[in-house]
């Protein structure tokens, strides 16, 4: 990508490269997991968790795997007629564990029916091809085994992923298949969402804050997912919760990139409110909401003086950075809060620098994509 700023760190090509490292860049490749099974000589059922899985031919139908030389099956697989690839289901990760650990009877207490030739096909999988070998090569430290495909069967099942060393699932790209008609801002957003929840999720782990992501709906910034410090500011924070729109930090970094008729009808209404329910202080005007709004277009944080939040049982902080559309509209606000007395809510502070940069390279994302 020439002329692209992304944040994303690369790391220098090398040359001298041990295996760890290898199998971390291996893993950017992602692929499904499956189960091979076969049975033996003596009619001893074997079966060993595999990602080196691949198609090879339609037409004559071929497929490949590979196994390490030094995996306890590795001789039954190695002497052996046939094979069949079981593809895992997204919910099969235990059992994707457990035929990836030694074991003298891997099958006892597993579910299975027994194809071709007795091989064992396991159940509630996502597929499986029943497999003549046809050809075995040596490969380094793995054999290479081709196999002809001879029966076929799939259920609905989504697949299991696995990729950068752990599981994953398997979703459709937001933006691959974007509606008809749909355009701007919040064309962005399903994508945004999708990355913006996997930011949270490491942000909550990393700055042990309460994180929200908030979308405008409606009725204004409406909260459409919590990700929970190990302390919740809140027991039970509800989606769809509605924030106002001049005084909670995820309100303000929205309205400082909405255009201003889609936030003024709310601005009007909570300034006459407060207006009304303040005795003696003076009123938060709109001239003085101008004001802060710049300034959070300039810092791209907003932040929130300390009040009760949610159910007014405690006082807390608020952080909100917005996550912005290639057109610069605010598709989303990530917002971290937490209790008063230990959350540095400054807008220089160590949290909003975490979320600015969190929200920076998801904005950088949506602009690539
Ligand atoms: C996701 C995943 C993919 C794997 N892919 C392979 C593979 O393609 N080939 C292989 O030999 N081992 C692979 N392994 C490791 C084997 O499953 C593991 O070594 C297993 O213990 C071998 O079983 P065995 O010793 O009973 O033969 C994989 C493990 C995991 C978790």
């Amino acid at each position: 990508m020439s002329g692209s700023t992304s944040l994303v760190q690369e790391r220098p090509a090398t040359t001298t490269f041990d295996k760890r490292q290898l199998r971390n860049v291996l893993g950017a490749f992602v692929t499904g997991v499956t189960v091979v099974t076969t049975v033996d000589g003596e009619g001893k059922m074997h079966g060993l968790t595999a990602n080196s899985f691949s198609s090879v031919s339609l037409d004559p139908p071929l497929v490949l795997w590979s196994q390490a030389s030094s995996a306890g099956s590795h001789a039954a697989f190695r002497d052996a007629e046939r094979f069949t690839i079981n593809i895992l289901a997204e919910h099969q990760y235990d059992l994707a564990n457990h035929f990836a650990t030694r074991s003298p009877d891997k099958f006892s207490g597993i579910d299975y029916d027994v194809g071709v030739d007795g091989l064992p096909l396991l159940r509630d999988c996502s597929a499986w091809l029943e497999c003549k070998v046809v050809s075995r090569f040596p490969g380094g430290d793995h054999v290479i085994f081709v196999g002809s495909v001879d029966c076929i069967r799939q259920n609905a099942r989504r697949p299991l992923v696995f990729g950068g060393g752990q599981y994953l699932v398997a979703d459709p790209h937001d933006l691959g298949v974007a509606p008809l008609g749909t355009q701007g801002a919040m064309k962005s957003q399903p994508h945004a969402v999708r990355l913006a929840s996997r930011a949270m999720l490491r942000l909550a782990h990393s700055l042990d804050k309460t994180l929200a992501l908030v979308a405008w709906g409606n009725h204004g910034p409406t909260v459409i997912a919590w990700q929970a410090a190990s302390t919740p500011v809140a027991a039970d924070l509800p989606l769809g919760l509605v924030l106002p729109v001049t005084s909670s930090a995820s309100g303000l970094a929205l309205a400082a990139f909405l255009p201003p008729e889609a936030v003024d009808r709310f601005v009007t209404a909570e300034l006459r409110d407060n207006a009304r329910q303040m005795s003696g202080e003076a009123p938060f005007t709109k001239e003085a909401l101008a004001g802060v709004l710049e300034s959070v277009r300039a810092s791209h944080v907003a932040t929130r003086r300390p009040r009760p939040f949610y159910d007014d049982r405690a006082l807390a902080n608020a952080v909100s950075v917005p996550i912005l559309s290639p057109d610069g509209l605010p598709v989303l606000a990530l917002t971290a809060i937490g209790p008063v007395e230990h959350f540095d809510a400054a807008a220089d502070g160590p949290c909003a620098e975490a979320l600015r940069t969190a929200a920076h390279e998801i904005s950088a994302a949506l602009r690539e994509a």
